[in-house]
């Protein structure tokens, strides 16, 4: 959800913005702005669309300057224009770019717009940098006025603030979205992400919530939420500039498909010994806490909701310990009722997904003593706000498909109902299995994407259709429902998941010759239920594709085409059927020409409500 970047140093800096722009374009790609100061002056650039034109315009007319700030917006408050397009001015005098929500934004324009000010954009964000301007007209300094105006505000933000009466100085603030200071040798940076940065340092400070960094090329100063001035520790990051480039491949979601194998054998890596879980993983005391929880319930939003899905059926059968789930931004403002001594899961790729921050946070009201995070990103909100954290390690996902992400959350969770399973039902027995068939699962999935160029062929019946179904029953419900996800976000065709079951209950009504309906079909115990399914559907002329485990017999009925899925383990199978609805997602998506790594009106790490 927007993308900051800024920086100050003994160069210029624009060409190390915009590439830093180009690496947080996952975050929105509406518009896209940057701003410099020179010469007591601020020169704004800003261009509807992608970070692409904003760089076009540069070359026609391009800006300097050793100190600025750049902007990718997804638009919040205010259709995507230039003249919503971040940083927004004030007076000519102060520039700010924000990502984040305010939400006192009416009340504080209308007090501004009696003050004088002049508006020239729709955003929330505008207000904040005239109330800078007008804190400025009463304190000493740039800092004090941003540290004065920010009290007046409500809501989230993650500020880049910058002034021609200081043009010395850069304020970072951090409130309720991401931001990380990048330390270089002589200059600093600051961005919504330590992606952005990796071309010009790998030290960072992350901040914290409620800092304010004061920031010169001499001088770093940090003041926490109480006002005091901290030292924050300087991180060296492991990832390089080129663990976020494409490679050999067409689009990061295609990348980021392949990279399942290694990624989930990252995920297992150093967790075991001699073929046996070390709870330690999860955070030195994870035994204590885990010897006195009773109940789960997982919250998570999106992908990482289908992935909190399948655990369930997972904690429930393996382990036997009650486990709910739900979707956060529905939790937060429920009223739930938390049983005594339950373990709050939240499974989030980001860490930074503002709805599933505040469930957990509302969850921590209720009572809630121990809270476990599943995350990808190690120094994000979710990891810090939570006791225990069980990191998935699946590199950086650009893609705004999710993809790896979802895999190796499934994969982490699985250690999860091993851990907790031990206290409960899980047998010695059991535990072994389970354990080497997740052992097996790089090299399932490896099979699996040798189905690439059959699945292609395949997704030439969906480029012209309007709707899909998917159904599946038992682990593989969540499994069908995040294959609907895939395709709708990025093919834009309608898709639902149904259990296969419910389809008799209203949906079988929508079958017809137009509508395929996707099948995953594994050999389990459900799969006799699942084929009366399939003849429901076929029986009415629907068309169907069933991914079905290559041991079953064929079926021959003209209605259904048949892809065979190497023949995978019981309990991991969710993990494996992922991949062919993925890549049929992405295949579709690539025959109707849609932009698959950053789909329409979506953006990637979702720090507004
Ligand atoms: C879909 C997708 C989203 C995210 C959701 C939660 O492909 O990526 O549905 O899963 O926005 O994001 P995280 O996992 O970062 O909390």
């Amino acid at each position: 959800m927007c993308g900051i970047v800024g920086g100050i140093a003994q160069r210029n800096v624009v060409p190390i913005l915009l590439e830093g722009l180009r690496r947080l374009e996952y975050r929105g790609y509406d518009s896209a702005g940057l701003a410099v100061i020179n010469n007591q002056q601020i020169y704004r650039k800003r261009e509807l669309g992608k970070v692409k034109g904003l760089e076009l315009l540069l070359e026609a007319d391009p800006i300097s300057g050793v100190i600025g700030i750049a902007h990718t917006r997804w638009a919040t408050h205010g259709k995507p224009s230039t003249a919503n397009a971040h940083p927004h001015i004030s007076r000519n005098k102060i520039a700010v770019v924000h990502n984040g929500i305010i939400e006192n934004h009416e009340h504080l324009r209308e007090v501004q717009q009696k003050n004088g000010y002049e508006f020239t954009s729709e955003t929330d964000t505008e207000v904040i940098v005239h109330e800078i301007n007008h804190a400025m007209e009463s304190t000493d300094g740039l800092l004090n006025a941003v540290k004065k105006a920010l009290k007046k505000l409500e809501g989230a933000y993650a500020l880049g603030i910058m002034s021609v009466d200081e043009p010395d100085t850069l304020i970072a603030c951090r409130k309720g979205s991401p931001l990380v200071i990048g330390v270089g040798f002589g200059e600093y940076f600051i961005a919504s992400d330590v992606a952005a940065l990796l071309p010009v340092t790998q030290r960072f400070i992350f901040l914290e919530e409620g800092d304010i960094a004061k920031i010169s090329i001499n001088e770093l100063l940090i003041y926490d939420a109480q006002d005091q001035l901290v030292k924050r520790p300087i991180k060296q990051s492991q990832l390089t500039a080129d663990a976020v480039d494409k490679g050999e491949y067409r689009h990061y979601m295609l990348k980021e498909i392949y990279e399942q194998p290694f990624a989930i054998s990252q995920t297992l890596e150093g967790r075991f010994v001699n073929n046996r879980l070390q709870e330690n993983a999860f955070g030195h005391n994870a035994a204590e806490v885990f010897d006195n929880i009773k109940a789960i319930q997982i919250l998570a939003c999106g992908t990482s909701y289908h992935a909190g899905l399948v655990a369930r059926y997972w904690f429930e059968k393996l382990a036997h310990i009650p486990c709910n789930i739900e979707v956060a931004s529905e939790f937060r403002y429920r009223n739930p009722v938390l049983a005594p001594d339950t373990l709050i899961v939240t499974i989030s790729q980001s860490g930074e997904t503002a709805d599933t921050l505040a469930a957990l946070l509302e969850a921590k009201k209720l009572g809630a003593r121990y809270a476990l995070a599943i995350c990808n990103v190690p120094e994000s909100s979710l990891v810090r706000e939570s006791d225990l954290v069980l990191m998935t390690r699946a590199g950086p996902e650009i893609g705004v498909a999710s993809t790896k992400a979802f895999t190796t959350q499934l994969t982490a969770l699985m250690l999860l109902v091993i851990a907790v399973g031990r206290r409960f039902h899980l047998t010695e027995i059991a535990e072994q299995k389970i354990t080497s068939e997740l052992f097996s699962l790089p090299g399932k999935i490896e099979q699996v994407l040798q189905l690439d160029d059959e699945i292609r062929v395949l997704a030439e019946q969906f480029a012209e259709k309007q709707h899909a179904l998917f159904l599946g029953r038992g682990t593989h419900y969540p499994i069908a429902m995040e294959g609907a996800l895939k395709l709708k976000e990025i093919s834009y065709i309608h898709a639902e998941a149904y259990p296969a079951g419910e389809l008799k209950h209203g949906p079988l009504a929508l079958i017809d010759a137009d509508m395929p309906v996707v099948t995953v079909a594994p050999n389990n115990s459900l799969l006799e239920k699942l084929k009366s399914n399939i003849q429901e559907v076929s029986a009415r002329g629907g068309q169907l594709i069933v991914f079905m485990d290559e041991t079953l017999a064929t079926v021959n009925d003209e209605n259904i085409q048949i892809v065979r899925v190497p023949q995978v383990d019981n309990e991991t199978s969710p993990i494996v059927y992922t991949v062919p609805l993925q890549l049929l997602a992405y295949h579709v998506a690539v025959l109707k020409g849609t932009d698959v790594d950053q789909p329409r009106n979506l953006a990637k790490s979702v720090t507004v409500e």
